[in-house]
């Protein structure tokens, strides 16, 4: 292993950089050279890359975003798209790539392996929807921008009395809302994971008045529902004051925590090792605290379990 490449792909998540300069640095302890792709799979597809110096990665651990820009590459899903890629790495002399994403750019890490491609993942989104890890690289800091905005929307609810219907991205996956929600002390949760019935809620926002609570704070993952018709059903079926409130992207943007800076530290360096044993074909993750490989197919068939004993407790919590 002389010569690697690294790339990120899909939605940028916080960590991002702090994973690029763990393989990066690591990967020079060793001896090794390493380019990256711009743009993820497109780059990759266009020969679009620079050669990565321990400067390359200098002052990037604490930035958001990602230096080597992402996209989401619809021509890679064709297999001429793969096939170019499979070209330019061949010709760019690289033994192996190490691609920083989420689960489709992992579905495009293994195709290419498939190709005849060395790849190792490392887990990069703020959705956390991803198996055999039990924490993706942005998580944590998507989770903490929530909170931050939860409670800056509380103050506002409680001067006005009102329920707030908070929105949060994670996809088809309710682990930014639950996380978030239990951290918040919002006082419903709905995520896709758990049949939801809008009448409780009504239920327990009605129970809340009685016992004088000022406010009341809903928070509705993306793949539940949308804030607009939860807060448009709430209208119309009680006389409280409704609000919504969707958080975009500002959730996935900023400097990502210690937490994220560390996890991404781990897997980066932990990718390159793999590929120095003459492991691939396998993605990185943080499962009971311990880093560990797992394989692509794996790790993709499987469904991750949500932690419904959390959702009980938040629900407990929050009576
Ligand atoms: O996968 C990360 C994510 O932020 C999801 O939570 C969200 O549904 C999606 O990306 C948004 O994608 P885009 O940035 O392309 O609008």
């Amino acid at each position: 292993m002389r010569k690697i490449g690294v790339l990120t792909s899909g939605g940028d998540a916080p960590g991002m950089n702090a994973a690029i300069r763990a393989v990066v640095r690591k990967a020079i302890y060793h001896g090794m050279e390493v380019i990256g792709f711009r743009r993820g799979y497109h780059g990759l597809m266009e020969g679009e890359f620079d050669l990565l110096r321990l400067g390359s990665v200098a002052d990037i651990i604490h930035r958001g975003g990602t230096i080597l820009l992402t996209a989401r590459a619809p021509e890679f899903i064709e297999l001429a798209g793969r096939q170019r890629a499979v070209k330019v790495i061949r010709e760019s002399g690289i033994d192996a790539l190490v691609v920083i994403g989420g689960d489709g750019s992992f579905r495009g890490a293994l195709e290419l392996e498939n190709l005849g491609v060395c790849t190792v993942g490392v887990p990069g989104t703020i959705d956390n929807d991803i198996a055999c890890t039990d924490y993706t690289i942005g998580f944590d800091t998507a989770v903490n921008n929530v909170t931050d905005a939860v409670n800056k929307v509380r103050d506002t609810a409680t001067s006005h009395e009102r329920v707030y219907v908070i929105e949060v991205m994670g996809r088809s996956a309710g682990y930014i809302a639950l996380a978030a929600g239990l951290a918040g002390g919002a006082e419903s949760i709905l995520v896709p994971e758990i049949p939801f019935d809008l009448d409780e809620v009504m239920e327990r926002l009605r129970r809340g008045v009685k016992r004088g609570k000022l406010h009341s704070i809903i928070l509705v993952a993306e793949g539940a529902a949308s804030a607009i018709s939860v807060a448009e059903a709430l209208k119309s079926h009680t006389h409280m004051d409704v609000r919504v409130t969707i958080l975009g992207h500002v959730q996935r943007g900023g400097t990502p925590t210690a937490f994220d800076r560390m996890l991404a530290s781990r897997l980066g360096a932990a990718a390159v090792d793999l590929l120095r044993s003459g492991c691939h074909g396998q993605m990185l993750g943080f499962l009971n605290g311990q880093v560990q490989g797992i394989p692509f197919e794996k790790a993709l068939a499987q469904q991750k379990s949500f932690p419904k004993d959390l959702y009980q407790l938040a629900t407990i919590l929050a009576i």
